[in-house]
């Protein structure tokens, strides 16, 4: 069976939908919803028997669905509609939310019921929620749609708001005003709500030293207690710290922390008419300290030990905790990006968690992501792009490097949150990856202009083969777990659930501390890195690789390829691409003349 996905962009849900429906041997291939043209030619090309849309933004026009049943994933419990759902679940507290697959009709998100599934909230932003709850929930219910659809007796469930089944209801979109934080009332757990429902679109709007600024990324903080605020005479919404590029702001009962904003009224600019690099550092979400520069003068910096695990919230990208000869270091970079400063600090912690008297070092990643490479906000933002680049790429290669070089310990990832481009080359550098079944990794750099490095051309090959590392970099597809672990990409696959998720990671990692043989697989280990070494030593991997990165830095870009510069500029600005990438259209429809003739005619 082919089946089609529309989508307004291919997101992660989207990536796992691709991923899930391939893995059961459908064909499935993918339009972008770019223009109503653009979709109706993707449906003429792929001849799909069913159209699911798993994200999309856009109504389709009425001449699609009634030809051909379009199936569309709403992230709200049956009987929801409107497009901030999830936005409003948070801030009405919900404790149970769902998602719908509904056929697409006259009316949005009103067509008739082919599936639903619930799942128990959580206090996290909506990005976060949508990226797990969401798109594990819309995945069951995309799957048992399809296997009703396949049975062809299936009669969906027409929208009945007297049925008592039918909780949800028709909202409008959450505008500005009501997300406003009132910092003289609100309280912490208010304020957190409000960032958490716009967290990662469109953020809260607020003013900070009468200017307008979006808002992102907000933590509590219990280790500096309420009342030292009034005794310190702060007042609600005056900024009394920083740390790593967040602020920390009292509120009327404590304080929250808010790690990133985006300058309002920044006009995009086209490519060749660049901002300066003032002006483009605040139109691109980035982390708060960078957007705020001198009025923080004076603001005090409050540091943080990376292996203090004593309990209390606080903003902390890196942690680290140890049990039974087991060291585990945490580091939560927003959005999975590393800069060049975050990089560094990384390092240094692991350089720490190294020295202790631990047998097993396992790299934990973030809630979000375990790592997406360098930080292309932060280098867009820089006053010199190709340079800030050049030091981004290498400070992440010395974090790899020494990842790769370590000799002491068995090292492990655990990846919980997905990763790409650097990020899901860097998972590659310890001895062990283990991931959670539900991860979409993108070991590609292609699609970013780049050729990449993090020594991918020695750990890739080494654990898929040549071959298989040519086509996964080439073909630029993401890719799930199953077929991770058959490549040898990956070692384990592990629960969805977190709690059983962080249960198997130390139970495997405990087992790997106190097995007989690990002090033969220590010697192993420094057995075949030393082989590796005479073989061709890392410093000639990375030496090559960096070659071609310095051409895609500050070198001309070749006819044909993807301009570093270019791609990085759309992806921070988020501009939609002009066609859908030719390696999301299925393989056996890249007939490459009919994908031309297609160009031609919406070009034309
Ligand atoms: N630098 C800065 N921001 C990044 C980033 C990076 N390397 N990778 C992801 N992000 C941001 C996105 O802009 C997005 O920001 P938002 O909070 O404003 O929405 C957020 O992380 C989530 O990314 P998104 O693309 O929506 O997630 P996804 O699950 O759909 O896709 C990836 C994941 C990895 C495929 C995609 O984010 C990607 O291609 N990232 C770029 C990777 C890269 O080229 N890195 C540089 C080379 S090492």
């Amino acid at each position: 069976m082919r089946i089609l996905l529309i989508a307004s962009a291919y997101n992660g849900l989207c990536q796992r939908a691709h991923v899930e429906l391939e893995a059961l041997g459908y064909e499935v291939s993918v339009t972008l919803a770019l223009s109503s043209d653009f979709i109706r030619k993707g449906i003429a090309f792929f001849q799909p028997d069913l159209i699911i849309c798993p994200f999309l933004k856009e109504k389709l026009p009425k001449d699609i669905w009634t030809q051909k049943l379009c199936l569309i994933v709403h992230p709200g419990i049956k009987g929801d509609r409107g497009p901030s759902s999830l936005d409003w679940a948070i801030i009405n507290g919900e404790t149970e939310w769902g998602v719908t697959v509904l056929q697409a009709a006259e009316e949005m998100d009103a067509g008739d019921i082919w599936a639903t599934e619930t799942f128990p909230m959580r206090k996290a932003g909506k990005a976060s929620i949508y990226r797990k709850e969401v798109t594990n929930a819309a995945v069951r219910a995309m799957l048992q749609t399809v296997r009703r659809f396949e049975k062809k007796d299936y009669v969906p469930e027409p929208l009945d708001y007297t049925n008592p089944d039918v909780r949800g209801e028709l909202r409008p979109l959450m505008k500005q005003v009501q997300r406003q934080i009132d910092w003289a009332n609100d309280d912490v757990e208010t304020i957190i709500k409000k960032i958490n429902a716009a967290d990662s679109f469109p953020g809260v709007l607020d003013v900070i030293n009468h200017q307008e600024f979006y808002v992102y990324g907000v933590h509590k903080e219990n280790r500096i207690q309420g009342w030292q605020c009034l005794f310190q005479n702060w007042q609600p919404g005056d900024i009394v710290g920083q740390r790593h590029g967040a602020i920390l702001r009292a509120a009327v009962d404590g304080l929250v922390w808010i790690s990133h904003l985006k300058r309002k009224n920044i006009e995009y600019t086209p490519f060749y008419k660049r901002m300066t690099s003032t002006e483009k550092q605040h139109g691109i979400k980035l982390p708060a300290a960078t957007v705020l520069g001198s009025y923080l003068d004076g603001v005090p910096e409050l540091p943080i030990d990376p292996l203090d695990s004593s309990a209390g919230k606080t903003f902390r990208e890196i942690r680290y905790e140890e049990n039974n000869a087991v060291g585990y270091l945490h580091f939560d970079f927003h959005n999975g990006a590393m800069s060049t400063e975050q990089c560094r600090r990384l390092l240094e912690a692991y350089r720490l968690a190294l020295a202790r008297p631990t047998k097993v070092l396992v790299l934990m990643g973030g809630r979000e992501f375990w790592s997406n490479g360098i930080h292309l906000n932060v280098i867009e933002a820089a006053q010199n792009p190709a340079r800030e680049s050049w030091e981004n790429i290498n400070a992440i290669d010395d974090f790899v490097l020494a990842v790769l070089t370590t000799d002491s310990k068995l090292t492990v990832s655990a990846v919980w949150g997905g990763c790409g481009a650097g990020g899901a080359m860097a998972i590659l550098a310890a001895d062990q990856v283990w991931a959670r079944e539900g991860v979409v990794f993108n070991p590609h750099y292609k699609l970013m202009g780049l050729y990449g490095s993090e020594y991918w051309t020695y750990s890739l090959p080494k654990r898929v083969g040549p071959l298989k590392a040519l086509e996964l970099t080439e073909r630029a597809l993401p890719i799930g777990t199953r077929k991770a672990k058959t490549l040898g990409y990956i070692d384990a696959i592990l629960p969805n659930d977190y709690v059983n998720y962080l249960e198997e990671v130390r139970y495997k990692a405990e087992a790997l501390a106190t097995a007989s043989q690990y002090p033969k697989m220590l010697e192993e280990k420094a057995f075949i890195r030393q082989r590796d070494e005479r073989l061709k030593p890392l410093a000639d991997y990375r030496a090559a690789e960096l070659l071609k990165m310095k051409t895609n830095f500050f070198g001309k870009c070749a006819p044909g390829q993807v301009n570093y510069h270019h791609a990085r500029y759309n992806f921070v600005h988020k501009i939609k691409p002009a066609e859908t990438s030719p390696c999301m259209v299925n393989n056996s429809f890249q007939d490459v003349s009919r994908l031309n003739e297609l160009r031609l005619s919406l070009a034309s």
